[in-house]
């Protein structure tokens, strides 16, 4: 039992996608369209969450336009009184697919950009004509006067047009652009030698960021999140694990974060035999990292502990097995000299992508 109250539920609907980004939050093991709940189990959930105190509501996949009841499903959550946020490729969206969004009750589109140079963007999304499609839903989504946030991942092979990044968002409509480096656990650990910029890329980013603030802000909010690679303490991860959100994967499974599915060993309920109040309060994994309990040295005595909570659980995980651990990307864990080995060691033009099909990426040595 928790006296914490989750605002936000990401609803992964499928892991189904036209695209193959190489630094998908999804796990390497996707789930398949036959896996996937029903609209019926989804209502259900959007009726449970609002119930428990979300607020916000993401729905996101994979590409969650793939799912033929997305109008069914953003109707129910409207009505359950969720405020309603797509979180889309773009690809495949048509106009009058999104004015029927929208006259079914969604609040906002969060639309991800992989690059300004079109043969650049293509290449990193897998797909050709993808950016090209990227822009026409943009321009769909403003002209039917939803917000629109633009979301962008950054790494080695974008990371020098960033500011281009911001302006052509601001240029596009958007009333907010989010600029997050990828994070490295799952497909983008697979592709951390072909994806982490260097030290120089990442200065030059922060200084071209800085900037463009100066020119852009307040007529589009910026929010940048730095990378953990590069930085003495790690990020606060998801604000605390269990503190503030859930994510329901496409079968069913709820999971304190997206990416909680890699750490071997967590036991996850699902909303086939709990509600997601029993998971919230007393399932396995959301227990398990839940305030500063859990903590061994040298977070249990540290005094960023309430600030960042001991970092990514995630990353925690991948890097010394054991998820309990300080976060490497801290400079007081004893793992934080092989990050930093990591950051210098040679990079690579070779890329996995991220597909059903795809080689599945090895564990971390
Ligand atoms: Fe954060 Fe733990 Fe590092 Fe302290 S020791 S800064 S709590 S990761
Ligand atoms: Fe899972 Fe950070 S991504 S806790």
């Amino acid at each position: 039992m928790t006296d914490l109250l989750p605002l936000g539920l990401l609803a992964e609907l499928t892991h189904r996608c036209p695209l193959a980004c190489p630094y998908c939050s999804n796990p390497v093991e996707l789930d398949r369209r036959s896996d996937e709940l029903d609209t019926a189990t989804w209502l259900r959930i959007f009726d449970e969450a609002a119930e428990l105190g979300v607020l916000q509501l993401h729905l996101s996949g994979g590409e969650p336009t793939a799912r033929a009841d997305i109008v069914e499903l953003t109707r129910g959550a409207a009505q359950a009184g969720l405020y309603t946020n797509l979180i889309t490729s773009g690809v495949g969206l048509s106009k009058q697919r999104l004015e029927a969004l929208a006259e079914a009750g969604l609040d906002h589109v969060q639309l991800s950009w992989q690059d300004t140079d079109p043969a650049s963007a293509d290449k990193i999304a897998g797909l050709d004509g993808a950016h090209r499609w990227k822009h026409e839903t943009a321009r769909a989504v403003v002209e039917l006067g939803l917000p629109l946030t633009i979301n962008v991942v950054i790494h080695r092979l974008n990371i020098a047009r960033v500011a281009d990044m911001i302006v052509a968002a601001y240029r596009a409509g958007a009333r907010r652009i989010e600029v997050a480096h990828t994070q490295y656990y799952g497909w983008g650990l697979a592709n951390r030698a072909a994806l982490l910029p260097t030290e120089d890329q990442v200065e030059a980013a922060h200084a071209a960021v800085a900037n463009i603030r100066k020119e852009l802000e307040p007529g589009i909010l910026i929010d940048y999140v730095a990378p953990d690679h590069f930085s003495r303490y790690p990020k606060p991860c998801m604000n605390g694990w269990g503190r503030q959100s859930l994510n329901v994967t496409p079968r069913g499974r709820v999971l304190p974060c997206h990416a909680a599915e890699s750490i071997r060993g967590l036991i996850f309920w699902t909303v086939h035999e709990h509600s997601l109040r029993e998971i919230w309060n007393d399932s396995p994994a959301f227990i398990a990292f839940r305030g500063t309990e859990w903590m061994k040295e040298p977070c249990r005595s540290c005094p960023r502990k309430e600030i960042d909570f001991g970092g990514c659980r995630c990353q925690a995980f991948a890097w010394t097995g054991d998820a309990a651990s300080a976060d490497p990307a801290c400079e007081l864990s004893p793992y934080h000299a092989a990050l930093r080995e990591a950051v210098a060691a040679p990079r690579t033009d070779e890329i996995i992508y991220r597909r059903f099909s795809s080689p599945k990426p090895a564990p971390q040595e």
